[in-house]
């Protein structure tokens, strides 16, 4: 039997694919995404809001704007930003497309920094609580902008969702809540170590009491790329000293305000540097002064 050379690249593809597919780098390169935009298992997600999205987007990429109310997150109980509940995230996920297979990148626009990429980085933590494995999600690094500086096309189609079949199970180990994180202070010894991912000023006027200061802000370059890994490691460094934790070792709890910008050393820790015990304090300080009040020392 003859086999056409067509069938034959078909095949070799569809190998290639189902070998390849599920992993992704989680910075991932203008030029990479410009090599893999036909890959039928990639899946390109635009966070910004919608008319912006319209003037101009990354061909076949899905609008799923990003807000403290939207597919992506809602308000309660006086907090402003928490993770939608289960029932409604994974089925609106599905809906707009996400299977199992799907590796998901995350457009996001970097003209206000670091906004912008705390917004990629808060659904990036969302889909790994929505259960997408972490070596399935990545961000454009630079942001629509930097896409375009990068000489990507633009498109103006609005990609219309093929439902997937994506249902999860939900992780909730990737929050705490407020007891969790009352347990775990002053345990820095113990390889318990709480990171305020705030300025430095805010960290100052009054934080939980026993953590560390970082600030998420050092992670990227002003033009919304993110730092290299050595440097990552190095600005992680200065913040956590020899306290024992590392990727393999002790338990992060990141937090911040309302849980934004912690997620941009949720991300960096967990799916770029691959720390295996990372959590985020969801409620973060607007739910920690409920019932406790902040230190200065
Ligand atoms: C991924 O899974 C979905 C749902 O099972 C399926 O329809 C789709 O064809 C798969 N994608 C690829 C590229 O195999």
């Amino acid at each position: 039997m003859a086999i056409s050379w067509k069938t034959v690249a078909t095949l070799a593809s569809t190998l290639f694919y189902s070998q390849l597919a599920a992993a992704i780098s989680p910075i991932v390169s203008p030029v990479w995404l410009k090599d893999n935009l036909n890959d039928p298992f990639l899946l390109v997600i635009d966070i910004r809001p919608e008319a912006t999205y319209a003037a101009s987007h990354v061909p076949g990429a899905l609008g799923i704007p990003f807000g403290y109310s939207s597919l992506w997150a809602e308000q309660v109980e006086g907090d402003t930003l928490r993770m939608p509940p289960a029932e409604e995230l994974l089925p609106a996920l599905a809906g707009q497309g996400l299977s199992a297979n799907t590796s998901v990148v995350l457009v996001s626009s970097v003209a206000t920094m670091p906004r912008g990429m705390n917004e990629a980085t808060r659904v990036a933590a969302t889909l790994q609580y929505a259960g997408l494995p972490t070596n399935q999600v990545g961000i454009l690094d630079g942001g629509y902008e930097g896409w375009i500086k990068n000489g990507g096309e633009e498109s103006l189609d609005a990609k219309v969702p093929t439902p997937g079949d994506f249902n999860g199970p939900v992780d909730e180990t990737v929050v705490v809540e407020r007891p969790e994180v009352k347990a775990s202070l002053n345990k820095v010894d113990e390889g318990i170590v709480l990171l305020d991912a705030r300025d430095t000023a805010s960290f100052d006027q009054g934080h939980i009491e026993s953590a560390l200061s970082l600030p998420q802000k050092n992670i990227w370059n002003s033009d919304g790329t993110f730092k290299t890994v050595d440097q990552l490691w190095e600005v992680y460094f200065k913040g956590v000293g020899d306290a024992p934790v590392g990727p393999d070792e002790g338990e992060i709890i990141v937090y911040c305000f309302i849980g934004l910008m912690a997620t941009g050393w949720h991300f960096v820790l967990t799916n770029v540097l691959e720390f295996e015990n990372v959590k985020l304090y969801d409620g973060s300080v607007q739910d920690w002064t409920k019932e406790y009040q902040l230190v200065t020392a």
